[in-house]
């Protein structure tokens, strides 16, 4: 049957308006909320005897993919290469003897990932490829796969499957620590206790959307904007400026917060909106102070951040929004929902056609 919007003015508000029931519906399936243990399906690998991963993907899939790459690092202390699919396969990198790799796509149909799924097994590697649609040819073409929850993703720009991607993998770095003996029980309990906090955090998060609205307001006017963030929020950062581009034509950059003295400093004066994901935790203080740096060279700093990190930012910057306090562990599923529905509302005050902006295709089955 044909999937409707509902009372929704576009897809895309729809399907922002989803992340609950299909981050809820995606963790359910690979995590018991009885156990807080992570119950994964037979992989095509045991994630204990690799040396090495590969993430190939493309676009918001991609970025999915580099934060997937910070999780897996970080908790099963496996060493990854997160590669765009169309560099990946042109790159003709060393690969290990029975070696793994994850592919992710909403579609199940890209192109350039397609290629790389037929190399990587070529060349011998185990696939698992994390998929929206169960039927795609990448779902059944790899030797495994698992499957995001996020139902039909109409609106072309990408917003509740990114989410439920971040989901499975995060899902899966906290299955591959557990398997590798980096990670107590204690510790996959509480890491799976922030994930099951994640649907309620995004129903709040979604509340916000009349000061989302502000901030847009604020950024359709400008030519050019910035994103900062540092950590697994810097593919999110990223995940905001391609968002931005593709529905708003805004021009828009993310950056790792770290970097911006490397370069994009140079762009920064009161014409440029300086949006940063700075949520307080461990890396707060070093993006805090990056910020106050761009504030102090006349930059607009709006920032999403907690009631904690509010207090400090608060400071220097023009636009503070708070969201809820979460766990360290979600803050990219968490913080992809604002930069999402920002790029939204900028997108219809500037009267764009936001389902289906100028030069994109939903699936790009092409090279
Ligand atoms: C995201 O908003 C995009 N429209 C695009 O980058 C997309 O994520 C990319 O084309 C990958 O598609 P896939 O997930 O279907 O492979």
């Amino acid at each position: 049957a044909a999937v409707g919007r509902g009372n929704y003015r576009h897809f895309m508000e729809k399907e922002l308006h989803e992340h609950p029931a299909v981050l809820g519906d995606t963790l359910r399936q690979y995590l018991d909320p009885k156990t807080l243990e992570v119950r994964l399906p037979r992989l095509p690998f045991d994630p204990a005897k690799i040396t090495r991963l590969t993430i190939s993907a493309c676009g918001s899939a991609f970025l999915a993919g580099m934060v997937g790459r910070y999780w897996i690092e970080q908790l099963a202390r496996l060493p990854v290469d997160a590669d765009v699919a169309s560099e990946f396969r042109y790159r003709n990198p060393p690969l290990a003897e029975g070696g793994a790799a994850i592919l992710i796509s909403q579609s199940g149909e890209t192109a350039d990932n397609m290629a790389a799924l037929r190399l990587l097994k070529d060349a011998g590697q185990h696939v698992l490829s994390v998929v929206n649609v169960p039927e795609s040819s990448m779902a059944r073409e790899s030797h495994g796969a698992l499957l995001t929850v996020a139902g039909p993703e109409i609106g072309v720009a990408s917003t509740k499957a990114f989410t439920a991607q971040l989901a499975v993998l995060a899902c899966l770095a906290i299955g591959f620590g557990r398997a590798r003996r980096e990670l107590s029980t204690l510790d996959e309990g509480r890491l799976a206790q922030t994930l099951l906090e994640v649907p309620s955090h995004a129903a709040a998060i979604l509340e916000q959307d009349a000061q989302i609205r502000a901030l847009a307001v604020e950024v359709a006017k400008a030519r050019d904007v910035l994103f900062l963030g540092r950590g697994a929020l810097y593919p999110i950062a990223l995940e905001g400026a391609l968002k931005l581009k593709e529905i708003s034509y805004i021009h828009a950059e993310g950056y790792a917060a770290g970097e911006m003295k490397h370069g994009p400093i140079a762009l920064i004066d009161s014409e440029v909106p300086v949006i940063a994901l700075c949520p307080s935790g461990p890396l707060f203080e070093k993006t805090a102070s990056n910020l106050q740096e761009a504030a102090a060279r006349g930059g607009r700093v709006m920032a999403f951040t907690d009631a904690e990190g509010a207090a400090a930012l608060s400071r220097f910057a023009e636009r503070v929004i708070i969201l809820p306090k979460v766990g360290e562990f979600s803050t990219p599923i968490l913080y992809a929902i604002p930069v999402q529905l920002l790029a939204y509302h900028v997108a219809v005050l500037k009267g764009t056609d936001v389902d289906q902006p100028r030069n994109l295709a939903k699936s790009v089955t092409v090279e």
